[in-house]
This record gives structure tokens, sequence and C-alpha cells, in this order.
């Protein structure tokens, strides 16, 4: 058992989406959640510049003694995860990536919609999912430019956010049978996405990740002892009362 505490980070607010997994998972564990929102958004940046800022971030975790990490933002884990497994050898690093594999098996033969940031759907990583499971689904993928920035804003239902998503995915409805939101940020307009592409299932990351934590903890006898009361912490580099706020209501949103 132990007492350390888990460093969970994101580009920004997005991993919030996935933190409420982990807590609701773990809740006896301590989180410490870290969005780099002054340098968000990732989804458009050159995979070396995300490596570095995924670093520096660990690094920044593991000085405060987290005992492990969870990358919960699907474009920092493309990018970086492999890299940093390879450098924290003695740290379980834990990411997400979009879960194509449950809407596949969901949906065999159907049509699926992928929406992720464009360095997610670029990167090797996705292309090898896409690869796996393409035989038995048809795989749309959707680089949605933009998006990350109106949600970081904290807009979760704007005129502008409607437009934008129209724009993004309007084509698709009626035209598939599951959405993968293959980016942390999203599970926030889930609502939105749906007004926008139609009544069908979603799939995100976030319990499969919460998952895969419990997994790599328990192997490695790093749980919290269970009577142990959890807690949950934000840090952001955008230090202002008002980032964190928001971080604090995303938190508190049902989603
Ligand atoms: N939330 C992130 C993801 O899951 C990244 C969004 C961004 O910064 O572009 O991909």
């Amino acid at each position: 058992m132990s007492d350390g505490f888990i460093g969970v980070f994101d580009s920004g607010a997005g991993g919030i989406s996935v933190l409420k997994n982990l807590v609701a998972e773990l809740p006896q564990e301590r989180f410490l959640f870290f969005g780099d929102s002054a340098n968000a958004p990732y989804g458009d940046k050159d995979p070396a510049d995300i490596l570095l800022l995924s670093r520096r971030i660990v690094d920044m975790l593991l000085e405060q003694g987290a005992k492990a990490i969870v990358i919960a933002c699907n474009t920092a884990t493309s990018a970086a995860a492999a890299t940093l497994r390879d450098e924290y050898p003695d740290i379980p690093i834990v990411g997400v990536e979009p879960a194509l594999k449950p809407a596949v098996l969901a949906f065999p033969r159907g049509k699926i919609l992928v929406m992720a940031t464009a360095a997610t759907l670029t990167l090797e990583k996705f292309h090898r999912l896409e690869e796996q499971w393409a035989r038995q689904a048809e795989v749309v993928p959707v680089a949605c430019v933009g998006l990350v920035e109106l949600i970081e804003k904290g807009d979760l239902s704007s005129p502008e956010l409607y437009a934008h998503l129209r724009n993004l995915v309007g084509p698709y409805r009626g035209q598939v049978d599951a959405v993968v939101l293959g980016c942390t940020h999203y599970p926030f307009v889930r609502d939105v996405i749906r007004d926008v592409v139609g009544d069908v299932p979603f799939f995100d990351g976030g319990a499969g990740t919460a998952r895969q934590l419990r997994t790599v903890l328990a192997a490695r006898g790093l749980l919290a002892n269970p009577l142990d009361k959890g807690s949950v912490t934000f840090a952001s580099s955008k230090d202002t009362a008002d980032e964190l706020a928001l971080y604090q209501h995303f938190f508190e949103l049902g989603l």
C-alpha cells in the first residue's frame, strides 16, 4: 500500500473528464490534476513540442512526489507516453486512447465517427489502432480543429459552439452508428455533439483509463489503503483564481 498521490495532467481542463472516472474508480486515492491551459491546445502542435511540454509536467509532478502519472490527454499520450515510459521505467504512466475498440465491438460492420485532435489522428498510435479495427467497421476520423479553444473558454453551449460543431460534424447527422470522443475535452460538449450528429451511442476512454490505473497500481502494490480518505487538488499553468474555479466547475458537472 502507498500514501503517495497520483499526478494527472492534460493540455487544459479536458482531462477533468478522465479525472472524474479516476475518482469514481479509486475514491480512496489522492489526485493532483494539472492543466496546461497556458499552452493549450496541444492538438495543433508539433509532436516534439508536445513531448517537451509533457515531460516538463511529469518532472514537476514527480518532484512533488507523485507515485503514478495519468496522461489524461489523447494527444499527449500519442506524442509522449512511449518516450516518457522509457525515461521513467519505475513510475507507472497510464495514458488514454480513443475508445475505438469498444465502439467497433458494439457496432461490428457499423460506421464509427472518431472525433479527435489533428495531432492524435496524424500520429502513428492512431494509425495502428485504426489498422487493427478498420477491417471490422468503417472508421471515419474527423480532426476537430478549434473545438478545444471554445471548451477551454468554458463555452459548453453557445451559438458559436453549435455553429462550429455543425461545420465540423453536421454532415454526419444520421450517417453514423456511434461516435468516439477521442479528445478528453469533448465529453464536456457531448450533449451539443449529440444535438448536431444525432442520438447515437457515444464512447470515450475515461472509464477504461480508470480501470487500467487500478490494474497498474494493484500490480505494483501502490493502491492506497481502502480506508483512506481521497482528495482532489487542482493546479494550472494559467494560475489564476478564475481558471481554478473553471476546473472546479468542470469537475462538478455531471457527464
Ligand atoms: N484534451 C486533449 C486530448 O485528449 C488535447 C486537446 C488539445 O489540447 O488540443 O487530446
